[in-house]
């Protein structure tokens, strides 16, 4: 279990992670944590751009982390600030997974949106990731929004997830976020997706990534968006609603995003 892991990590002081070490020795806590701040910590070049492969690489190292930082994510900021500026949170009672978080910076953004004013009951947060020093990083930020968040963390690819990953947790809404992930074409859209419809309740998926028509690239949301507004695949859900946009970030950089929302 990674979990366990990274609570030995912690425990032991083994972790050499310094952006984890700025969470164990409360400089980052739960009062002051935000995107902005972890994003400071990746302020300077790394000089290992390369190694990133234009974000698609399944990261390895802390200087890796700190890169995509200084790289995407100003990007990244932008991108969610626009989904979540026209996303209204229905449900005050959320579980949340985060699909390849990487380092955690998609639930960083929800959360400086949502969790600081609102009453929000966050019941559980999955965080789905191939690289274990990444997602090691992404459960302390977790943990470091507020200490009594339930994490459950799975150190896999999104092709190897069991079918029953999505824990059934009282009548919460479930919240399925997607960043700079479905582009990426390493793993089958459809079959994650008929895992996740395997299960009964509210769910909304939020996703963005960068728009482009290569390696992957925005065919793979729109094609995912066409399926759920098929007339064919009514009988699945007892509600749907699904928008999907195009717009450009701060720096230029055109994205895609999709806001989907289902009854099961
Ligand atoms: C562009 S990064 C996005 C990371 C994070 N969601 C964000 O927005 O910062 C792509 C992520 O996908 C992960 N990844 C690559 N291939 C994957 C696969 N087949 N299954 C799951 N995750 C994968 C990488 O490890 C990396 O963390």
């Amino acid at each position: 279990m990674i979990e366990d892991m990274i609570l030995d990590s912690h425990e032991s002081g083994v972790s050499n992670d310094k952006l984890i070490k700025k969470i164990t020795n409360k400089t980052l806590n739960s009062n002051n944590i935000s995107f902005d701040l972890i994003r400071n910590h990746g302020r300077e070049e790394n000089n290992v751009k390369n190694e990133l492969q234009w974000g698609r690489a399944i990261l390895a190292t802390q200087e890796q982390l700190n890169q995509y930082l200084h790289t995407y994510g100003l990007m990244i900021k932008s991108q969610w600030i626009n989904v979540l500026s026209s996303f209204e949170l229905e449900d005050r009672n959320v579980q949340i997974i985060d699909y390849a978080c990487g380092q955690g910076l998609a639930c960083s953004l929800f959360f400086d949106k949502f969790l600081q004013q609102e009453e929000l009951e966050v019941r559980q947060i999955t965080l789905i990731e191939p690289s274990a020093i990444a997602l090691r990083r992404a459960y302390a930020i977790v943990k470091c929004y507020n200490e009594n968040h339930n994490i459950n963390c799975i150190n896999l690819k999104l092709d190897d997830l069991k079918d029953n990953y999505l824990r059934a947790n009282g009548n919460s809404t479930y919240i399925h976020l997607f960043s700079n992930i479905l582009d990426i074409n390493t793993f089958d859209i459809f079959k994650l997706f008929r895992k996740i419809i395997g299960k009964r309740g509210k769910h909304v998926f939020l996703a963005v990534s960068h728009d482009r028509d290569f390696d992957g690239g925005a065919p793979r949301l729109e094609e995912l968006h066409s399926a759920f507004v098929y007339e064919k695949n009514a009988h699945f859900f007892k509600k749907v609603s699904s928008e999907i946009r195009r717009f450009n970030c701060e720096n230029g950089m055109p994205a895609i995003c999709l806001n989907i929302q289902v009854e099961i």
